[in-house]
């Protein structure tokens, strides 16, 4: 059982340099997770949070800092290490589900478990009774593309949580889901995670899903602010989203556009929209003022 955090950062720093221009995306944060809880990282689109995950998920290098995950810091850790730590005790679920499309619902649940060195049947049994807490039990050899929205990223939920990780890192999981079924996936994931008994840092940019986590993080300007108290009593207060945003939009707009040819048509999809998203938050709350 774990005593300390499952998850202790300091002082971490991330820049990006951005046409030669350095952009300081997070600029010393600090954080800690205990076994159990469950953190929101609130943020607009472009405030950093998918690259916190990153660092966090030990995805990528290049940050300043320090990252300990169950008391291991992450930069003495050489590469097997690493994958150790993200295999055994880190799960991930992403906006898209990036679901394996050739592998059926369970297949993709068990890929980990197998991975993770469980038996096959146990690892069909831990598979199966996921993905039938989820209300997929009827779903269970259907194809990514047999399933719905929903159900996909539910799959996503079950195969991240399959070998119990300590952390659960996810960014935005139902940022890509209808709202009526983005909230009914994430009570669904956040109750599970409860039962499990796992830690979680989750992503979002809507503010009634980050009232529903013990603790709520906002991203701003580089720093992390703790927002509990004001989402609890509806306070938060407002940013002005003109702030270095509409720059900061155009430059990734160009940004995307010559990189479309070297990006993952995923990760294109997924950022064109993010920036989509953001340009109508920025425009609606122009207009109000
Ligand atoms: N690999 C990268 N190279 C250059 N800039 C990046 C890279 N990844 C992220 N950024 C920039 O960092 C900022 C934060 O991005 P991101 O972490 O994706 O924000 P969020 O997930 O909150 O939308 C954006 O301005 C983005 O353009
Ligand atoms: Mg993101």
């Amino acid at each position: 059982m774990q005593h300390g955090p499952v998850l202790a950062v300091h002082n971490l720093k991330r820049s990006f340099l951005q046409g030669g221009e350095r952009i300081e995306v997070l600029r010393g944060i600090s954080l800690a997770i205990a076994p159990g809880e469950i953190v929101a990282l609130l943020g607009p689109s472009g405030s950093g949070k998918s690259t916190l995950l990153q660092a966090v998920g030990l995805l990528e290098g290049g940050f300043e800092g320090s990252i300990r995950i169950l008391d291991e810091e992450a930069a003495t850790l050489d590469a097997a290490e690493r994958t150790r730590l993200r295999r055994d005790s880190l799960g991930f679920i992403y906006q898209f589900h990036h679901l394996l499309p050739d592998f059926s619902a369970v297949e993709n649940v068990i890929l980990p478990l197998l991975i993770a060195g469980a038996a096959q049947a146990d690892a069909e049994n831990r598979a199966a009774q996921l993905l039938g807490t989820l209300g997929l039990g009827a779903r269970l050899h259907h194809r990514p593309s047999q399933l719905s929205g929903g159900e996909q990223q539910r799959v996503a939920v079950a195969r991240a949580l399959a070998n119990r990780p300590a952390l659960i890192l996810a960014d935005e999981p139902t940022g890509n889901l209808d709202e009526a079924t983005a909230d009914l996936v994430f009570e669904e994931f956040l109750r599970l995670v409860r039962e499990e008994g796992g830690a979680a840092l989750v992503a979002t940019h809507n503010e009634r899903l980050a009232s529903r986590m013990d603790r709520v993080l906002r991203l701003h300007e580089g720093q992390l602010h703790d927002v509990t108290a004001q989402i609890a009593s509806g306070q938060l207060p407002v940013l002005d989203p003109r702030i270095g945003t509409l720059d900061a939009m155009v430059r990734e707009f160009h940004q995307l556009q010559t990189a479309a040819d070297r990006l993952p048509p995923d990760d294109f999809d997924r950022r064109t929209a993010d920036l989509w998203r953001a340009v109508d938050g920025y425009v609606s709350r122009s207009d109000a003022q």
